[in-house]
């Protein structure tokens, strides 16, 4: 058959062609030729054909080669030429006899198996030039590089490796265990750079800087953080304040914490990072961050308060991060402070304490006096050390985000918590649908630093947007990769919320109807950092009630623009900003716009002022208040005109001109209506009183007789309740 023929696929299409498969593989044509004629398949050029079944296996084993360990393992399982013999015999004809001494007839797949065996490439024996001489590589092993490193020719490392059964090209990388056999062969002892190694993500990780694994995440000690949670004013601000010597309490607006905050400090010799978290019920989703984000959670109890609401989500909270609990039982120098109590609050709460025999260590200590502080200290040393906390600061930041919010001055800006890794100004890092270069950085005094590593709070200037609060920060490779992930996250972010479908059943078309009738108060809301922001919306959401809703037209950090004035204006939306001020020009544009804008410093009072408006939006509660009864004791006509008129006794309260009146006899009704006009004798009076006689005349109605009653009622507003 002419050489075209057998070229031609559509005549044969058993046969794959030579530079094809090469042009696939990335390699040239004469290597592959080269190749295969080195591993027994004589071609003569690259237009000609080969097997399917053995470029198939070609491909695989290239796939194979690509670091993997099944093709290392594979290489382990194929006879080995040996090195120091003469002239190595193909595997091939080896194979070949087992089969035919088997006999057997081989199914396609044993066929397969029968040519993966068959085909063992072979080369010449590695020449052992290394001597012994120190490899140092770093990974990942290319072909390239190791060839050159051992001075010899890709292409024979290439071949040498084919022996191996295993196919790679030029710049394929290697299995570290498969180069340092290669190594060995030739002489070489090879040493691979451990710290490369480290920061070397897998090839997956690599999309997802938050999610990448490194080899040893873990080499140094990490100093601990430390969360101090618990019930509102049971000093645990206080307590830092007293172990750092500031007063952060004093200029708490509102005398409450309602940010969440990290700084760092010494005790002797000893690093920690402290957490404070607010104890108002608004912001449980800061105290859940703050439990999260913790090594250790000091849950602080006044002493003479107890066991309060959020001492007990407190606890929850540090359960759910399923991390140490010490318990500072606080303000023992109060006259009314109750140890006892606590520690059976304790008990009742599945948490035995220390002096009852328990596991969870209790430390008396007063802010106040700084009694047993350093006892808390001592402990909190100790409970790290039994946490062997490690970390490697030569790995890409990965940390959490506290809070975040936009400055005026720096743009948007993120408090982290570094879990492990280091940033560096100029950095690039990613945070949910966020990236940026790292422009600065600063630590929790506010001064301007270069870097960070492991438990280090600080704040990072520079990114592209404000990240939600509780995200992960990570660092990236470059700022084209953060880019292009930030565009995807943005982008399935938008789908997610467009195929978010509504659902259309008759009973949400009832509910949609019935949603239309009921009140709504629109509002826009600026606060200072995201953490507010989520607790204000979070107590907002609180007030609705199946009366009124509260729509968020626009919720986000930083101070009132115009903006939000002319948005506000046009959806008839109020603005409430909470510890944020108003861009100049703003206040004048709201007056001309009749825009509302409320600002607050302390969340209570925000959301008692919102609660107060929303009810003042209700409409008013009416009740029916009974004034009073009376008897007909006698039936008068008047005139023509006047009808009939009952002569009454008033039996109890009082009866009134304008009230309205229910006429029973015996038990049922006959009328109700109103009361026209009152006579007591001859003279028109406005209203009479329990144990007085008087004429009463109804509204349209004279069907009354003797003994029937009359009750008096009239309705009273009140105001509505949420
Ligand atoms: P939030 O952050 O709002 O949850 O409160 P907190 O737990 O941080 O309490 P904070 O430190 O603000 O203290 C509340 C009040 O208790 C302040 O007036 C403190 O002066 C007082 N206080 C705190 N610790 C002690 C203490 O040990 N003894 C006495 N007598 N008063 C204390
Ligand atoms: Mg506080």
């Amino acid at each position: 058959m002419p050489q075209q023929c057998l070229c031609n696929e559509s005549f044969m299409p058993e046969r794959v062609r030579v530079h094809i498969l090469a042009k696939e593989l990335g390699l040239g044509n004469k290597e592959l030729v080269s190749l295969l004629s080195d591993a027994g398949h004589e071609v003569k050029s690259h237009l000609a054909g080969i097997d399917v079944e053995v470029a198939e296996q070609i491909r695989q084993q290239f796939q194979n080669g690509n670091g993997s360990t099944a093709a290392v393992e594979a290489a382990e399982h194929v006879p080995q030429p040996e090195p120091d013999a003469d002239k190595p015999e193909p595997a091939k004809e080896q194979s070949a006899d087992a089969a035919k001494a088997k006999g057997s007839k081989n199914s396609r797949k044993e066929r397969q198996d029968k040519s993966v065996k068959s085909r063992v490439f072979t080369a010449p024996a590695p020449q052992q030039t290394g001597e012994g001489q120190e490899l140092h590589l770093k990974p990942p092993i290319i072909v390239k590089d190791l060839a050159e490193a051992m001075a010899i020719k890709p292409a024979d490392l290439i071949r040498e490796l084919l022996t191996m059964n295993v196919f790679a090209s030029i710049n394929q990388s290697l299995d570290t265990a498969l180069a340092q056999r290669v190594a060995d062969k030739h002489g070489f002892k090879m040493i691979t750079d451990k710290r490369q190694k480290s920061s070397t993500m897998t090839a997956k990780d690599e999309e997802q800087p938050e999610n990448a694994v490194f080899d040893d995440e873990e080499v140094e000690a990490r100093s601990p953080v430390v969360a101090f949670l618990g019930h509102v004013d049971h000093g645990k601000t206080s307590l830092q304040d007293f172990i750092r010597k500031t007063n952060v309490t004093e200029g708490e607006a509102g005398g409450i914490t309602q940010h969440i905050g990290a700084t760092n400090i010494e005790w002797q010799g000893h690093k920690i990072t402290m957490i404070d978290t607010p104890g108002h019920e608004a912001f449980a989703s800061m105290r859940a961050r703050g439990a999260n984000s913790t090594d250790i959670v000091v849950l602080v109890i006044a002493a003479n308060d107890g066991f309060m609401p959020q001492t007990i989500e407190a606890l929850n909270h540090a359960r759910d991060a399923k991390v140490p609990i010490v318990v500072a039982l606080n303000k023992i120098d109060l006259e009314n402070a109750d140890i006892d109590r606590v520690l059976m609050n304790m008990q009742q709460n599945d948490m035995m304490p220390e002096p009852w025999g328990g596991e969870f260590g209790v430390c008396n200590v007063s802010a106040m006096t700084g009694e047993g502080i350093d006892g808390l200290l001592e402990r909190l040393v100790l409970e790290a050390e039994m946490l062997e906390l490690k970390c490697n600061s030569e790995l890409p930041v990965r940390a959490y985000v506290l809070e975040s919010q936009l400055e005026s001055s720096l743009g948007p800006t993120a408090n982290i918590l570094i879990k492990n890794g280091t940033i560096k100004v100029g950095d690039v890092v990613i945070c949910g649908q966020y990236y940026g270069k790292v422009k600065a950085l600063f630590d929790c005094r506010g001064t301007r630093i270069e870097s960070a590593g492991p438990s280090m709070p600080v704040k990072v200037v520079g990114l592209s947007g404000v990240p939600d609060s509780g995200a992960v920060m990570a660092g990236c490779k470059n700022e084209r990769q953060a880019r292009r992930l930030t565009a995807e996250r943005g982008e399935n972010a938008r789908k997610e919320q467009l195929t978010s479908t509504r659902s259309s059943s008759i009973e949400d078309l009832f509910n949609e109807i019935e949603q239309e009738n009921r009140k709504e108060l629109k509002a826009i809301l600026r606060s200072d950092v995201q953490g507010t922001c989520e607790a204000v919306i979070d107590g907002l959401n609180k007030l609705q009630s199946d009366k009124i809703d509260v729509d968020l037209v626009l919720s986000g950090v930083g101070a009132v623009t115009e903006n939000d004035v002319i948005l506000a204006s046009a959806s008839n939306a109020l603005i409430i900003g909470f510890h944020v001020r108003v861009n100049p020009g703003v206040n004048a544009l709201a007056k001309r716009e009749g825009v509302t804008i409320m600002l607050f410093s302390v969340i209570y009072e925000l959301i008692e002022q919102i609660r107060n408006s929303l009810e003042g939006m209700l409409d008013p509660v009416v009740r029916e208040e009974n004034l009073g009864r009376a008897q007909i004791l006698q039936v008068f006509t008047m005139s023509k005109s006047a009808g009939k008129i009952c002569g009454c006794t008033v039996s109890k309260g009082v009866v009134k001109v304008g009230a309205h009146a229910r006429v029973h006899r015996k038990d049922e009704l006959i009328y109700n209506g109103t009361i026209s006009s009152l006579r007591h004798f001859t003279d028109d009076v406005k209203e009479v009183r329990q144990g007085f006689e008087c004429g009463i005349l109804l509204d349209n109605f004279t069907d009354f007789d003797v003994n029937d009653i009359i009750d008096v009622y009239e309705y009273k507003e009140s105001r509505a309740t949420l």
